[in-house]
């Protein structure tokens, strides 16, 4: 019989509140962002809300809206959320449901960059230097210094909708080779300007966007980044850099709590999740042409790493001794021993994607019984559902998904494969 140690005395409880600049959370547990997939027209859904409101009802102290975009361009799926005026009613009904659950409720900004789907924005996506797109057979373009005023402007804007709609926090999204990461990259960006080239020229997009957040929201709201440590491709952005980024996060003054993420939604998308890589699952999913290039070369890019619990802490452990700022440690968070082992190496809060995917009610029944362990057994399926509504494919029958619902209803496809899990079958090594 596993026996699960008990927290040493001097341990901080992961169940104690806790504060995240101006917001308490009732426990250090944070729903990580899952794309939904369940908005339409840029609008939040009552399915939407419901995903929510399980997770909050299921215990955790903050749940995570995913990915809404600051710039049309800056989405990869067709009727997601973008932020204007007209979302905010949605919002603000997103918001009061997880509240009354007792729950936080923060949301994710950002700006796909290179992995924005011009089929689905009817815009030319962005990066750091001309990129070749092998999923959507385009280019993204080289974004103009016009484009990064505006988009940093956008950023800020989006935190004041954000804080307006009664998020109590805003996770800013710096990792998966999204637009800011892949500034971050010296695979990517080959840029001569202020934007390119030296560490600090390549962090700069990100701590302007990070300035802009804190300038517009202030105090009004807690706020997070999501940081790549490294990118998991030759030539990325690696720890070596992460660490010294970390820093001048930390020194901007422009962040609450630092969120510690990995890998490449463009070019080593596996990476992020370490499991099982479900080819067979993501070709059926795929239109005719690319269903046949996933299943002739899907697996050198849809490439399987071994998963163990807490995947990413021994690299967090390292900027964790590097700065002083909060942090919140991601990957492979699935019961209360490795709960206890990030409080007790310092790591403020945890966050926890597939474990409450496969589970939203996992928070309660590791408090009431700490022995319990996750069922989620990282085959990663759940990728390949955020075209419908995103859910666990495996539905135990003590343990119902409350999102089996939502996979039921066939929403609106997006135009083409898009999103976190879609930006997976870029058929490229
Ligand atoms: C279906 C699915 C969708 C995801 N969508 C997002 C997303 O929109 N934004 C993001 O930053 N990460 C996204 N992720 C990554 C998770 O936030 C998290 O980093 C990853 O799953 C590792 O955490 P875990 O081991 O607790 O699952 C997604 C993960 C899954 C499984
Ligand atoms: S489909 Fe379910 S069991 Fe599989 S990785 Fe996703 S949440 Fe875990």
């Amino acid at each position: 019989m596993t026996v699960t140690p008990l927290p040493r005395a001097e341990t901080p409880d992961v169940f104690a509140p806790a504060t995240l600049g101006p917001v308490t959370l009732r426990n250090r547990t944070i729903k990580a962002a899952t794309f939904e997939g369940l908005s339409r027209d840029g609008q939040v859904t009552d399915k939407l809300v419901d995903f929510h409101v399980q997770v909050a009802r299921g215990g955790v102290g903050m749940t995570t809206l995913s990915f809404c975009a600051v710039a049309p361009e800056g989405c990869q799926a067709k009727g997601q959320i973008v932020w204007r005026p007209d979302a905010l009613p949605g919002l603000r009904r997103l918001t009061d449901a997880v509240h009354a659950e007792g729950a936080a409720v923060s949301v994710q900004i950002g700006h796909a960059g290179a992995v924005g789907n011009p089929k689905a924005t009817g815009l030319p996506a962005l990066a750091p230097s001309r990129h070749f797109h092998k999923t959507t057979l385009s280019f993204a373009k080289a974004a103009t210094r016009n484009d990064l005023r505006r988009i940093v402007r956008e950023f800020g804007e989006s935190a004041r909708m954000a804080a307006d709609a009664g998020f109590d926090a805003i996770e800013v999204h710096l990792g998966h080779n999204y637009l800011p990461s892949s500034f971050l990259s010296p695979r990517l960006n080959h840029r001569d300007d202020e934007y390119g080239g030296s560490l600090a020229n390549r962090a700069r997009l990100s701590l302007e966007i990070m300035r802009a957040v804190r300038d517009a929201v202030g105090d009004r709201v807690g706020i997070l980044a999501k940081l790549n440590m490294d990118d998991g491709v030759p030539g990325g952005f690696w720890l070596d850099e992460a660490i010294p980024v970390s820093r001048w996060l930390e020194e901007s003054g422009s962040l609450d709590a630092l969120e510690l993420t990995a890998g490449s939604s463009l070019l080593n998308p596996m990476y992020l999740f370490k499991g099982d890589a479900p080819l067979r699952e993501f070709a059926g999913v795929m239109p005719e042409p690319l269903k046949i290039g996933v299943k002739l070369v899907g697996s050198r890019v849809l490439r399987t790493y071994p998963y163990q619990d807490g995947y990413l802490l021994q690299d967090a452990k390292q900027i964790r001794a590097a700065v002083d700022l909060p942090m919140i440690l991601l990957g492979g968070i699935t019961d209360r021993a490795i709960m206890d082992t990030a409080m007790s190496e310092g790591f403020q809060f945890v966050a926890m994607g597939r474990a409450l995917l496969r589970e939203p009610d996992l928070i309660n029944r590791i408090q009431a019984e700490p022995r319990t362990r996750s069922l989620c057994d990282h085959n990663n399926k759940c990728m390949t559902t955020i075209y419908r509504g995103t859910r666990c494919v495996l539905v135990d029958s003590g343990h119902p998904s409350p999102f089996a619902d939502a996979a039921a209803t066939p929403a609106a496809p997006a135009a083409t494969p898009a999103g976190e899990a879609a930006s997976a079958v870029e058929v490229s090594a």
